[in-house]
């Protein structure tokens, strides 16, 4: 099997309860290069991602109580729900880790933000972590 070359973290996700609030709190003491504000509706969630240097803060807030990120909160408390990881081509990256027999979340990429192309696997297969496969 051909492994893939990660090159990269491009974000982490971070489920936050008020964006707005979270976007102040972080900016009170950096100054980030870009916040560029996003809604992904079909996921119920309000998208901020916060640019620093070659990898971005992403917060994300719920706008509907059953989407997964209200879940999490519920569940967990804000916090860190996920990690992307920058792969050279995600289709590729779902074959290999179903391949390996990981808990793929995603059959077909899903649309992130930019024109990114995304995926997550199960934390059950990465100790802990809700990993995301980004090509962007
Ligand atoms: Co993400």
């Amino acid at each position: 099997m051909v492994k893939i070359n990660p090159t990269g973290i491009t974000h982490v996700g971070i489920a936050v309860t008020d964006l707005e609030k979270a976007i102040d709190d972080y900016s009170a003491l950096f100054d980030f290069e870009a916040i560029e504000r996003n809604e992904v509706s079909s996921e119920g969630v309000k998208v901020a991602m916060l640019k620093t240097g070659a990898s971005e803060l992403e917060l994300l807030c719920p706008t509907k109580e059953d989407g997964p990120i209200a879940k999490f909160i519920r569940e967990k408390g804000e916090g860190i729900h996920h990690i992307a990881i920058r792969v050279p081509d995600v289709p590729n990256a779902i074959e290999a880790a179903k391949a390996l027999g990981l808990r793929v979340l995603d059959d077909k990429p899903r649309k992130g933000a930019r024109g990114a192309k995304a995926a997550f696997v199960h934390p059950k297969s990465f100790h802990g972590v809700l990993l995301e496969f980004y090509d962007r």
